[in-house]
This record gives C-alpha cells, sequence and structure tokens, in this order.
C-alpha cells in the first residue's frame, strides 16, 4: 500500500468506495486529502470519519462552509480548482485516486501525472479529451497510470505480468470490453425516446453517480472505454470490440495471438477493480462479497447494436475521425446528458446534440488538439455549440 493517497471526487460513488477498501485494510494508508465540488455535508462527514490532513472544496464559495463544519478537528481546509490541483501534484502523497466526474477532472489528474505519482484512473473524462496528452505527459515523468474503471481493470489483470498502461501489449490481438447493455437493453428506439432521467438512471448492475448512469443508458459509456482504452493500452480503437453481457460478471476480455481469451469475472462490485489498483501489484482483501457461480448461472452474450444506441457509432466515427473529434464528443455529451438530466433535453436528443456538434466541428475544420490549451479550447467551443442547439428547442423533451 502506498504512503499517501489523496482521494479527487471522494464524495461521489468511487471516492466513497474507495474509502471503504482503504478502512477495511489493517494497515491502513495515510489520507493526504479528500476533495468534492459544493458537496459541504458530506465531504466533512467523510473527513470526520477518515481524517484526511486536508480537505478541499472545488467551488470555492462552498470554503466558508467547510471551514465553519470542520472547526475544531485539526483538518485543514483549502477550496477552488487550484487546490485540487496543488494537492494533487504536491508532495504529501504518492498515490492519487482520480474519481471526479467529467472534464473537471482533467487539470488536477495531470497534476498527479506531472508529478509522477501513481495514478488511479476512474475518470474516464481526461483520457477522452485528451489521452495523448495525459499518456505523454505520464511516459516523461514516470508517473503509473493503473486503471480502476472495472473493464479497463480486468483487462490489465488479463495482460502479462510487469505489464505497464501505455505500452503495447504483447502477444494481444484483441481487447473485448463487456457492457451490461444498461437499462433500455431490450428498448426500441421510440420507447428510448420518451424515457425519463428517472428511468435512465436505474441501472440494472451497477450503483453509479448520475452521468455514467446516463452514459450507459446511451450506451455512450462503451463507446467513450474503447477511446479510454485505446490511450491506456496503446491499442487502435479497430482492435477493441463490444460485447454485450447483460450479467455483468465478465468484466472484460484479453485475446491473445494463440486463440486464448483471458477474462477476468467477478461480483459487479467497484470495490474489486479499486483494490486491486490501490494494492497492485499485491492483491488486498476489497470487502465485496466473492463470486458464486453456481448461483450466477448461465452467461449471455449479445452484439452490440449500434442502430438502436447511436452513442455508439458517434464515439467509433470520433475516435477514426480527426483528434479534435473526442474531445468534442465527450464535451457535448456531458452537456447533452445535463440537459437531459434537468429535464430539458429528451432521451434522443443526447445523440442528435453529439452529432451536432460533430458536424459543426466538422464544417469548421476544427481540428487542433494538440496541446493543452487547445483541448481547452475546443472543449469550451464544443459546450458552447451543444449548449445553444439544446436552448434552440429543436430537440427539447
Ligand atoms: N460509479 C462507478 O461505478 C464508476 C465506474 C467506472 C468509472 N467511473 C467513472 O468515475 C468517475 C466518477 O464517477 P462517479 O459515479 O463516482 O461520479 P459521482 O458519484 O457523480 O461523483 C463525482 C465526484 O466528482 C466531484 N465533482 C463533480 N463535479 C466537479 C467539479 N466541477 N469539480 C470538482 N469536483 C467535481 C463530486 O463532488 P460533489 O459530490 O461535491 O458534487 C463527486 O465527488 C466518472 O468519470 C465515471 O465515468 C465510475
Amino acid at each position: 500500500m502506498s504512503r499517501g493517497v489523496v482521494i479527487l471526487g471522494a464524495t461521489g460513488s468511487v471516492g466513497r468506495s474507495a474509502l471503504e477498501v482503504m478502512a477495511a485494510q489493517s494497515e491502513p494508508p495515510a489520507l493526504e486529502a479528500l476533495t468534492a465540488y459544493r458537496d459541504v455535508e458530506r465531504l466533512a462527514q467523510l473527513a470526520r470519519a477518515h481524517r484526511p490532513r486536508v480537505a478541499v472544496i472545488a467551488d470555492p464559495a462552498c470554503g466558508p462552509a467547510l471551514t465553519a463544519a470542520l472547526s475544531g478537528t485539526g483538518i485543514e481546509i483549502a477550496a477552488g480548482m487550484d487546490a485540487l490541483a496543488d494537492v494533487a501534484g504536491g508532495t504529501g502523497s504518492d498515490t492519487v485516486l482520480s474519481a471526479i466526474v467529467g472534464a473537471a477532472g482533467l487539470l488536477p489528474t495531470l497534476a498527479a501525472v506531472h508529478a509522477g505519482k501513481r495514478v488511479l484512473i476512474a475518470n474516464k473524462e481526461p483520457l477522452v479529451m485528451a489521452g495523448g496528452i495525459v499518456m505523454a505527459a505520464a511516459r516523461a515523468s514516470g508517473a503509473e497510470i493503473l486503471p480502476v474503471d472495472s473493464e479497463h481493470n480486468a483487462i490489465f489483470q488479463c495482460l502479462p505480468t510487469g505489464y505497464r498502461c501505455g505500452q503495447p501489449p504483447e502477444g494481444v490481438e484483441r481487447l473485448i470490453l463487456t457492457a451490461s447493455g444498461g437499462p433500455f437493453r431490450s428498448w426500441s428506439r421510440a420507447e428510448m425516446a420518451a424515457a425519463t432521467p428517472a428511468q435512465a438512471v436505474a441501472h440494472p448492475n451497477w450503483e453509479m453517480g448520475a452521468k455514467i448512469s446516463v452514459d450507459s443508458a446511451t450506451m455512450m459509456n462503451k463507446g467513450l472505454e474503447v477511446i479510454e482504452a485505446h490511450w491506456l493500452f496503446a491499442t487502435a480503437a479497430e482492435h477493441i470490440d463490444i460485447v454485450v453481457h447483460p450479467q455483468s460478471i465478465v468484466h472484460s476480455l484479453v485475446v491473445y495471438r494463440d486463440g486464448s481469451l483471458l477474462a477476468q469475472m467477478g461480483a459487479p462490485d467497484m470495490r474489486i477493480p479499486i483494490a486491486n489498483a490501490l494494492g497492485h501489484p499485491e492483491r488486498l482483501p476489497s470487502g465485496a462479497a466473492t463470486l458464486d457461480l453456481i448461483r450466477a448461472g448461465s452467461l449471455q452474450f449479445e452484439p452490440a447494436d449500434a442502430e438502436r444506441f447511436p452513442c455508439l457509432r458517434l464515439a467509433r466515427a470520433a475516435i477514426d475521425g480527426t483528434d479534435a473529434a473526442p474531445t468534442v464528443l465527450n464535451a457535448a455529451n456531458e452537456v447533452a446528458v445535463e440537459a437531459f438530466l434537468s429535464g430539458r433535453l429528451a432521451f434522443d436528443g443526447i445523440a442528435a446534440v453529439i452529432e451536432a456538434t460533430l458536424e459543426g466541428a466538422g464544417r469548421l475544420a476544427v481540428r487542433d488538439s494538440a496541446n493543452l490549451d487547445a483541448v481547452i479550447g475546443l472543449d469550451g467551443w464544443a459546450r458552447a455549440f451543444a449548449t445553444e442547439r439544446i436552448a434552440g428547442a429543436k430537440y427539447t423533451a
């Protein structure tokens, strides 16, 4: 285990699971920092229970409330996005769990990578929008990237011992990402068009934050994961397949040159990949139940349907398109999902807004995403474009 850990996004679903895993160890690692966006109450409650050295709230307006909530505890308080990057890149830790949702995690994650830490990545959006930049920074600093997303952690576990992310894996022909199919796996497009936010976030197998739950319902989550796998495992997207597996027991597979398929299996419980990444290369107890194969019964595998789930097609087109396209895809998706969750956009409007934003970027020949400033500029452009499309009420529920 590590000397000191920072949890970016501690109040979220992944962050809280990580705290449970750490608390279950006989010798828990020191906690350097816990961070949140605006949820002062939950951050204060977690900080009182787990005693980090610092608690950081990203929204500066929430700083005074956090100071009041933690008064007398001796826990240092910091506020603002810069403070997140400071703790992520600071000397008080050697391990950073990147578990913020969305593009907001990019700069703190990069700060940890630049500082050469062990960076446990659950926050897939920075890899989608700027994977080349993140992986190049890791190569330059010597940072070790460890995947936490369950599919990518499964692939990591099936790769040869000693494998380090960012290198093409030896003897591997293909990677297969499994997908549960989400809550609308068997719904028609017409049924999905009228889906409500409550139906979309009701995932059949996993308990997750709202954004990734909607991404699972549109299957954009799997599209984002193809791009994430492309960067983590230095593998061309055409060698990364998606297979629908409704039971979420086989978490992903590696296909070797000799015809062997290696799969990682387990209960659908994020504590397993979190414990794997935290302890790597040692195996830590995770607190999750061990899978009972007899009770699990039969396992199904089906092809993914890009007709009913157009986000799969859009993500594939983005990774095959210009370098800029995944950045645009990610930003438009974040804006569209937020609009859907707040009742301003119909479910089928999510894919429509993303497609229109990608087309808009194509018309403008927007293609520069070679450096961080360009990525941030492009992300802002795509957000403004998608927001305008939604406000135009063209896709309103
Ligand atoms: N949940 C899963 O099972 C799972 C599995 C695989 C991968 N992932 C990935 O892991 C990431 C986190 O997912 P999640 O489900 O844990 O999300 P979540 O439950 O929504 O938690 C998000 C966390 O990020 C913080 N946050 C949100 N916006 C922020 C901002 N602008 N600046 C700083 N912090 C911000 C939140 O703070 P507040 O609480 O204060 O808002 C919270 O701590 C996502 O990228 C997701 O795709 C999740």
